[in-house]
């Protein structure tokens, strides 16, 4: 018998989700980077999305669509998903998949340096209720810092990879992108401005509430 792992076993519990499983195929037949959010972590970010009534969300690393589907399945009528992602072939492809998945209405995507984007919707006095940090790792601890004064009171900030494959719990990774997700990790951990937790499944997964 196959030995499971936790991660494999609560999958397994889950009927397929046919349109994520499509996603997920897309972004093979592209030959994009098959780096979307793990299931078990997606459907927490609808869960959520729904239960903060989240009526603006932002996105950052959007990919292929996968993880704007499940945060796009939390909202209502009205609500909207903004999602910045760098490549314009991404961006396209994430359209489509979301599209396809009935939710088109609710997405928009703007292409280019997420940085920039946040910085403008800063000045554009833009808030949002729910943040999915998901992009370069480098800037993580910059999103951390932009989305908490892009937050509406009460906002949840959600950032993937805060493992990276167990790297940021082995000293002898020194690059730039590790030790970034270490300060975001400590950041999330200490800032005043937050209560938090990091969950520890799939590659860690970093849950904020801005108070
Ligand atoms: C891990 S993938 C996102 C996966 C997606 N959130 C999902 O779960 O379906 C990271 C994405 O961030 C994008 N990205 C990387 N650097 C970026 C930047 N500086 N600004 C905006 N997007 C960036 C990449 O092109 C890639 O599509």
């Amino acid at each position: 018998m196959e030995t499971l792992t936790a991660e494999s076993y609560m999958e397994g519990l889950y009927e397929e989700d046919a349109v994520l499983t499509r996603v997920k195929e897309v972004i093979v037949a592209k030959n994009m980077p098959e780096i979307s959010i793990a299931p078990g972590y997606g459907r927490l970010l609808t869960m959520m999305v729904t239960m903060i009534g989240a009526k603006r969300v932002l996105e950052i690393g959007a990919l292929g669509g996968y993880s704007g589907i499940c945060l796009a399945r939390g909202l209502k009528e009205g609500g909207k998903l903004l999602s910045l992602e760098l490549k314009q072939d991404f961006a396209d492809v994430a359209r489509d998949n979301v599209i396809e998945a009935g939710l088109g209405d609710f997405v928009e995507y703007r292409i280019g340096e997420a940085l920039d984007h946040l910085n403008a919707l800063l000045e554009q006095g833009e808030r949002f209720d729910f943040f999915f940090i998901d992009a370069d790792k480098v800037n993580y601890p910059n999103y951390l810092e932009l989305a908490i004064k892009l937050a509406n009171p009460g906002a949840i900030i959600a950032g993937d990879n805060t493992l990276m494959r167990g790297k940021v719990v082995d000293e002898k990774q020194t690059k730039a992108s590790v030790q970034a997700m270490r300060t975001f990790n400590q950041r999330i951990a200490n800032d005043p401005r937050l209560e938090s937790t990091i969950l520890p499944a799939y590659d860690g997964l970093a849950l904020a509430r801005v108070k």
